[in-house]
């Protein structure tokens, strides 16, 4: 049996096609869920595109009940990947997945990341601190934002005339570029 990954994505899920393009045709993973907790997420469009199931959900849904973890392990899921998702993720949730919850985060961590460190928040915190490097790290999940063992990270170079759009598309032409590609080699290694 394939290796079943969920995805959590709050928003546009650029990261989550990547994702979904790559495990289309992969004989060992699969994507089986996207979940969100924005109902108006793209995200949700993309997955249906690829005739994956989704979940919305609430807050109390993820904070106050066990709800998620029964439905995860309802699928079989063995994975959780995060991709844009913006809320922290409950000590339930890690402990129902203990080192099998994996994150991306637009910086080079420890720089910029932490509550609030999200998106285009992190690309301007970036450019307002003049730093001539931006970059991605794909990390472990833990109890606090950003702070899980790092897996891997990759940098671009930013230019003095780079805005806001130019340092987002570089940042994210890495993510796109790495993410699948880690998430494969981890997936492989775990145990179903
Ligand atoms: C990505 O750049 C990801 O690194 C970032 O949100 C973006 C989602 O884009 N995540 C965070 O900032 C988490 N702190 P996408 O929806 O197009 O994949």
């Amino acid at each position: 049996m394939k290796k079943r990954i969920a995805i959590f994505a709050s928003g546009s899920g650029s990261n989550a096609q990547k994702l979904m393009e790559h495990f289309k045709r992969s004989n060992e993973i699969e994507i089986s869920l996207v979940l969100t907790n924005n109902a108006d997420a793209y995200v949700l469009q993309r997955a249906d595109n690829f005739e994956i199931p989704t979940h919305i959900f609430d807050k109390n849904e993820f904070y106050k009940t066990d709800e998620i973890i029964d439905l995860l392990k309802n699928l079989e899921i063995d994975f959780v990947v995060l991709a844009g998702f913006l809320w922290l993720i409950p000590k339930n949730l890690i402990h129902a997945y203990p080192g099998r919850i994996v994150n991306i985060h637009p910086a080079i961590l420890p720089k910029f990341g932490g509550k609030g460190m999200y998106g285009d928040h992190v690309h301007n915190a970036v450019m307002a601190a003049g730093e001539t490097e931006g970059g991605i790290t794909i990390h472990y999940v833990n109890e606090n934002y950003d702070e899980g063992e790092y897996i891997y990270q990759a940098r671009y170079r930013i230019d003095k005339n780079d805005n806001l759009e130019m340092v987002k598309f570089k940042g994210q032409q890495l993510e796109h570029q790495h993410y699948p590609r880690i998430v494969e080699t981890i997936v492989k290694k775990i145990k179903k």
